[in-house]
């Protein structure tokens, strides 16, 4: 039988920074895997921060959380756990048309939610928000099934044109370069990546 109760010698803090190092070794093969844009212990308290943040938000009205697919599942799954109140899921997908590292603003639902938003304190959980543009139409569809509040948190923002007054929490205001890892994609690769990195050479786009 293994024994998990007591830490052993590979549980010392040295040999979990290692670790980490290590587990990505595979995504550096990988020459246009850039740099570090933020750590894993970053994202790990700042994602502690937000989470004691709703949860003094939210007493006595817990939310509903709804994740945008894929994106969002990582950090859906840590943020939820930083939240101390008896939330509920959802999650939605929804595809763009455009270029595959940047959004045109026509968005279709693939997977719409199961539970009815009416009277329900939604908060939106997504990615990233890049033009803003996704976001909007999340925020006019769902805003349309009359839920008692919506709110928007996202682990990251690039700059944005103009303020999205429902963009209540934010992990990073990160540069407009295109970034992987913690959920974040490209063409289905890197979600699995502990921080969030540079994806190719700075600034893509039309
Ligand atoms: P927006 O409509 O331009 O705000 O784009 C939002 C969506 O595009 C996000 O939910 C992501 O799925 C994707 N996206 C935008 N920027 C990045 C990035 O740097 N890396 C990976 N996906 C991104
Ligand atoms: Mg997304």
């Amino acid at each position: 039988m293994i024994d998990v109760s007591s830490p052993g010698p590979e549980d010392s803090p040295l040999q979990v920074a290692k670790l980490a190092t290590v587990g990505q070794q595979w995504a550096m093969e990988d020459p246009s895997v850039g740099e570090v844009v933020v750590a894993e212990e970053q994202i790990r308290r700042r994602v502690e921060d937000l989470g004691a943040r709703i949860t003094a938000d939210y007493q006595g009205r817990p939310p509903l959380l709804v994740g945008v697919l894929k994106g969002a599942f990582v950090f859906m799954s840590d943020l939820a756990r930083a939240i101390q109140l008896p939330v509920e899921f959802d999650f939605m997908a929804v595809a763009s048309y455009g270029s595959s590292t940047r959004t045109s603003g026509v968005v279709r639902i693939v997977k719409d939610l199961d539970i009815d938003l009416a009277g329900r304190h939604v908060l939106l959980v997504e990615d990233i928000i890049d033009s803003g543009l996704t976001l909007a139409f999340l925020l006019r569809n769902l805003a349309a099934r009359h839920p008692a509040s919506l709110a928007v948190c996202a682990l990251l923002a690039k700059e944005l044109g103009s303020p999205v007054p429902e963009l209540a929490y934010v992990g990073f205001h990160i540069p407009r370069d295109f970034v992987i890892g913690y959920g974040l994609d490209v063409g289905e690769r890197y979600r699995n990546l502990g921080c969030v990195r540079r994806y190719g050479s700075a600034e893509v786009g039309p």
